[in-house]
């Protein structure tokens, strides 16, 4: 009973403020459009359009300016954290995976640690729309907007595996998405060689995270394994792009403080 009113209580609490910071956003649009001073294009007004549904349009008909990349990347945020994701492009790793029995002590345990991951996609997708909000490069910013709709499938993934151990999502999700997105966009103001090296570092990190996850994940729970492993590959393949797109190294201290705040967030998605 308990668990159901603090999970009741906390879908209320995303639903109502995702409502209302979509309610502001489009009467901010409406009076910046009334004013008719400026043109704020096609991303706002798409937006503006479909206050309560905006999808971002497909990449090839879109010239936004930067405001609208960060509107965009609100109203992103706003539907990452507050339900599932709309699409699943690519079919699920564990498909074709017969489901194992798993001990109570098994499940929670690889519950926390689907959930930390889970989080660290939530993360990702807050991180590749900052720093596609900020990119000087067309090309650059299409590179990460086309990775986030990747990470999108891992998602997808884990939430369906979290569903399947009896568990759900972190409930620090809105946190997850707004510290990184503030982090994209902080590393896209310097540059986006700084951009890319930040985002080679992070899955450089993801990838070895991960890693450890299939050490610590119960053998027989083939499912999430299949998940985690595939996760990995594709992580690793991410950072790879960023390297290829001209990253530049990240100096050791800026390493040592992105394992620090992820160690703080993985302990906390573990729980919570
Ligand atoms: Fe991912
Ligand atoms: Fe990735």
């Amino acid at each position: 009973m308990t668990g159901w009113r603090i999970a009741n209580h906390r879908g209320l609490f995303h639903g109502f403020f995702g409502l209302l910071i979509r309610i502001i956003i489009n009467r901010i649009i409406k009076h910046l459009r009334g004013k008719k001073q400026r043109d704020f294009g096609p991303g706002a007004k798409f937006i503006a359009a479909f206050p309560f549904t905006a999808i971002i349009p497909p990449m090839e008909e879109r010239h936004l300016t930067r405001i609208d990349r960060i509107l965009a990347g609100i109203d992103h945020a706003l539907r990452t954290v507050n339900s599932a994701p709309a699409r699943i492009v690519r079919a699920n790793p564990a498909a074709d995976i017969e489901e194992t029995e798993l001990t109570e002590q098994e499940k929670s345990h690889a519950a926390g640690l689907m959930r930390v991951n889970h989080a660290g996609e939530v993360a990702a997708q807050g991180l590749y729309q900052g720093h596609a909000a900020m990119a000087r490069d067309p090309s650059i910013e299409a590179q990460m907007t086309h990775a986030a709709e990747e990470e999108l499938d891992h998602l997808a993934w884990c939430e369906q595996r979290l569903d399947e151990l009896g568990s759900g999502p972190s409930a620090l999700r809105p946190l997850w998405y707004g510290g990184a997105f503030a982090m994209g966009m902080a590393s896209g103001v310097v540059g986006d060689k700084w951009s890319l090296g930040f985002i080679e570092e992070t899955e450089r990190q993801v990838a070895a995270h991960l890693t450890g996850h299939l050490d610590r994940l119960p053998l027989d729970d083939l499912r999430s394994r299949a998940i985690v492993a595939r996760m990995r590959d594709e992580e690793e393949q991410h950072g790879a792009n960023a390297n290829a797109a001209g990253a530049a190294p990240l100096p050791q201290p800026v390493q040592k403080l992105m394992q620090s705040v992820a160690r703080v967030m993985t302990s906390l998605a573990y729980r919570v």
